[in-house]
């Protein structure tokens, strides 16, 4: 067993990826971690009393180990001039649009976050969009908390492990969600896992775990052959009778073909992988031209918010990865990690 999988005494090598947006709850994570995997909560777009009150349920439904995964917060760009009054004129009910928040109460917010993760003795903690600051790795490390860090090349692995992290999750370009990108690359950094893994586990010393598009048994095992010492999976959890991903996001996923995904910025201003939608081919042509994120995220959150209560799967984000094409309908925790176990 890889001594990742020791320090969190876990028997599976595969974390359930933490899916922000209100799709993963306790009943999710929990199912996961009680079969001997990793659960993972997702603090992004959540409070800190909404966090506080998902840790302790998850407390209450398993005593195995879970990890909460936490936004590192970014410098924000400012728009040129005129462009965010285009997209709030252009984007369906835009004009509802708030909070419009600043980065000092997204620091505000991750270091409440933090604090909670030390007051409540949680196992592991995940990072993405970034380094977080060294004190924070320290402050974690001491009370105990494996950490993972996010990376879409080896360059941003390297810089993962250099500032402390245990263990680094690599997310290849087929991964559902947003990139977690964060430096600067010469050409794309949008590197398949076949290409990721093998440069990420040859210059680190720290264990690497793949993340994006993997399914089945096949992909773990690929994964691995490669030099993945575990994998992290999304998309297929939210098929699970556990997750509270809405029954339209549910069949859109469910009746995707292969290729029907594919990378926008158009619903946060950030690259994410989802199904293309009526929303992402409307505005197809203004792909390079959306606000920066989390700016473009606030104006399009009141459509968003309106098709799910309309279970309207052409105007929310139906963020999922390359394996949609393969997943065709509901099923439970306990199979998909099964399936993904399998010999
Ligand atoms: C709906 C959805 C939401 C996601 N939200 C987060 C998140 O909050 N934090 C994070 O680190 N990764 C997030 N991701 C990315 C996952 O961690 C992971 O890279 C991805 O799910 C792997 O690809 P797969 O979906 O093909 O398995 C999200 C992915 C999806 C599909």
């Amino acid at each position: 067993m890889s001594e990742w999988m020791n320090a969190l005494s876990l028997t599976k090598p595969v974390i359930q990826a933490p899916m922000a947006g209100g799709l993963v709850t306790p009943s999710l994570a929990s199912a996961v971690s009680n079969e001997g995997a990793l659960g993972s909560l997702a603090s992004g777009y959540v409070s800190p009393i909404s966090l506080e009150q998902q840790i302790i349920e998850m407390q209450q439904k398993t005593n195995r180990s879970f990890q909460v995964n936490l936004f590192v917060p970014e410098e924000r760009e400012t728009p040129e001039a005129g462009v965010f009054e285009k997209w709030k004129a252009s984007i369906p009910m835009a004009d509802e649009a708030q909070p419009f928040s600043i980065l000092e109460e997204d620091w505000k917010d991750f270091e409440e976050k933090v604090e909670l993760l030390i007051r409540f003795r949680v196992k592991a903690c995940s990072f993405t969009f970034g380094l977080p600051p060294e004190e924070t790795v320290q402050k974690l490390k001491d009370s105990g908390c494996f950490l993972f860090g996010t990376a879409t090349t080896a360059e941003e692995a390297a810089a993962l492990e250099k500032r402390g992290m245990d263990a680094v999750v690599l997310q290849g370009i087929e991964a559902g969600g947003h990139r977690g990108s964060f430096l600067p690359a010469k050409g794309e950094p949008a590197l398949g896992l076949m290409a990721l893994i093998p440069q990420a586990a040859d210059a680190l010393n720290v264990p690497v775990i793949a993340a994006g598009g993997i399914f089945d048994h096949r992909g773990v095992q690929a994964a691995r052959c490669l030099g993945a010492d575990g994998v992290q999976i999304g998309t297929p959890f939210l098929l699970c009778e556990e997750s509270s991903a809405s029954p339209a996001y549910k069949q859109a996923i469910a009746e995707a073909e292969g290729a029907d995904t594919r990378l926008t910025s158009l619903f946060s201003g950030k690259q994410a992988r989802g199904i293309v939608n009526q929303f992402m081919k409307t505005y197809e042509a203004e792909e390079e031209n959306t606000l920066p994120y989390p700016l473009h995220n606030t104006l399009t959150k009141p459509m968003r918010r309106h098709a799910l209560q309309s279970e309207d799967a052409d105007y929310m984000s139906l963020w999922a990865g390359q394996s949609a094409g393969m997943l065709k309908g509901l099923t439970d925790v306990k199979t998909v990690l099964s399936e993904l176990c399998r010999s």
